[in-house]
């Protein structure tokens, strides 16, 4: 190989004060580990001079505990976007100690592209494979690669020995052009391939190579417990009700499904129900359910940005990429979750609230109102896009002391426009054609844990008489009896 060979240390020694750096990876699949734990390190050395040292972060999404986790508690991110989910950061970005904005996961590139959003000077990119022309081939993951390698000057390699270079021939990497010049994203079927199996880069461009053999390290999901399959049985239920009433087609539509525990516990039971075909997915993250599902030939088709699997599970992918390479695509997040292409397809979308209130507004990412949890990710891009989105939460948090459906929502992410079903473990609320106050009934009703219930009538008869009634003195009532006594059982209403 022709490039310069270095430590991941010698390799951060590039990295200066101010640097604005773009990452590859989508949650800790395909993002790099070595380089920037050992930028951490080196702005621990000159925080301990007494210099300044912080740098503007881009990544696909959430990345590992080695990227985000490591920068953070150095206390070395000037500014970061977009979706995050690792503790640390969470603190630093929450402290107001590093700048955090939150952005749809499609528009990450374009915003890059248009020049919204300062440009990388840097690109640092796991790869499985590097050619001497250039080509890089991702691992499990792509996020905003073929993007971030374009606009940096330079680009730093994490050549990684755990991933097979037989990936190759699993991504699909295609960068749409920008308006007016933009044409139809060529994707009408969940499996179709309108890109490269790899993204290519002027070979100068790379100032290194890095080799690390470190694995993603993602973790387990919990364990499906009682409410989350309730959760997955209601909403399996509910959509074996709308193929036989002719709403979604026999045939089905694909699925895509969101982030975390609740969403790898829906997906188990929709894999579960005998009612349900076998199904396709074009979704962002795909998770351990997804995999176990394919073995089974209950999963046909699974198209995603990133491949989000316990290392078990990942290793088993790796052992039979033939099976899997023929059933799987990773395609960059501008792709994956294209509302065009979303829309176009039909998909059935899955995704998980915080809170939602009563009228079917959704928070995913504020924990009462202000906390920053994740991020949007991409809940919106698919959310208003969908055929149907369902959005699924369990009806309590915090041993019961949060109520999830609340007079109105804390932080909006997702508008009563858009939602058009909410799913708890009591049941399904079906919001489609429903004025305010009706979706208002049937959210109390099918939805809200039965001890919260009627509280939360009695605060809908407080409100006002009027189209979306509301009681601007008491909607936070809940909220502020939690942050007061700790349980929103207190709320005088
Ligand atoms: N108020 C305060 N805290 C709440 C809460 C509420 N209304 N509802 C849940 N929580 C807490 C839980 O107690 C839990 O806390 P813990 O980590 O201290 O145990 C935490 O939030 C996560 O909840 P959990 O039930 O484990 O859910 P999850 O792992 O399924 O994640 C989201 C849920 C909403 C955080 C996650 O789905 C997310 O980040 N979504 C936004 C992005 C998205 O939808 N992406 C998908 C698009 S492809």
């Amino acid at each position: 190989m022709s490039y310069k060979v270095m430590t991941a240390e010698e390799a951060a020694t590039f990295i200066n004060n101010g640097d604005i750096i773009g990452f590859s990876g989508f949650t800790p699949a395909g993002a790099p580990k070595a380089v920037p734990t050992a930028i951490a390190k080196r702005a621990e050395q000159l925080h301990a001079e007494g210099k300044e040292f912080k740098i503007g972060m881009y990544t696909g999404a959430s990345t590992s505990d080695a990227l985000d986790g490591a920068l953070a508690r150095a206390n070395a991110v000037l500014f970061r976007t977009p979706y995050q989910s690792n503790k640390d950061m969470r603190t630093r970005l929450n402290a107001q100690e590093a700048h955090y904005f939150d952005m749809h996961l499609s528009h990450e590139a374009q915003e890059l592209r248009y020049g919204f959003l300062p440009k990388p000077k840097f690109a640092i990119v796991e790869a499985c494979d590097l050619t001497d022309d250039g080509e890089i081939v991702p691992t499990s993951g792509v996020g905003v690669v073929p993007t971030i390698c374009r606009l940096a000057d330079k680009i730093i390699v994490e050549l990684n020995a755990s991933a097979p270079k037989e990936l190759r021939g699993i991504h699909d990497i295609y960068e749409p052009c920008d308006p007016p010049c933009r044409e139809a994203i060529p994707v009408y079927h969940v499996s179709d391939r309108c890109g490269s199996d790899c993204i290519k880069v002027d070979p100068k461009k790379i100032l290194c190579v890095v080799h690390t053999d470190i694995p993603n390290g993602s973790g387990k999901f919990a364990p499906v417990d009682d409410v989350t399959a309730k959760i997955g049985a209601n909403v399996a239920k509910f959509l074996e009700d709308e193929i036989h009433a002719g709403r979604i087609p026999k045939e089905f539509l694909p699925i895509q499904s969101g982030v975390g525990n609740i969403a790898n516990a829906v997906l188990g039971s929709l894999g579960e129900n005998p009612h349900i075909p076998p199904f396709e997915m074009y979704t962002e993250v795909i998770q351990d359910a997804v995999i176990g599902l394919m073995k089974e030939g209950r999963v046909k088709f699974a198209s995603g940005c990133s491949l989000t699997v316990s290392q078990p599970v990942l290793d088993e992918v790796f052992a039979d990429l033939d099976f899997f390479k023929k059933h799987i695509v990773l395609r960059p997040q501008e792709i994956s979750n294209n509302p065009e292409v979303a829309r176009r397809l039909g998909l059935i979308t899955i995704n998980t609230a915080l809170e939602a209130d009563i009228f079917g507004n959704v928070n995913s990412t504020h924990v009462l109102g202000s906390k920053m949890m994740n991020g949007i990710g991409g809940s919106c891009d698919f959310t208003r896009n969908a055929y149907i989105s369902i959005f699924t939460t369990p009806s309590t948090a915090k041993d019961g002391k949060i109520s999830s459906i609340v007079p109105q929502v804390s932080h909006l992410d997702q508008s009563e426009h858009s939602v058009k079903v909410l799913v708890t473990e009591h049941g399904v609320a079906d919001l489609r054609g429903k004025s305010p106050i009706e979706r208002a009934h049937i959210i109390i009703d099918n939805c809200v844990a039965p001890d919260y219930r009627d509280m939360l009538r009695r605060y809908l008869e407080s409100a006002p008489k009027a189209h979306t009634p509301m009681n601007i003195y008491t909607c936070f009532e809940m909220h502020k009896a939690f942050a007061e006594t700790g349980d929103m059982h207190n709320a005088k209403l």
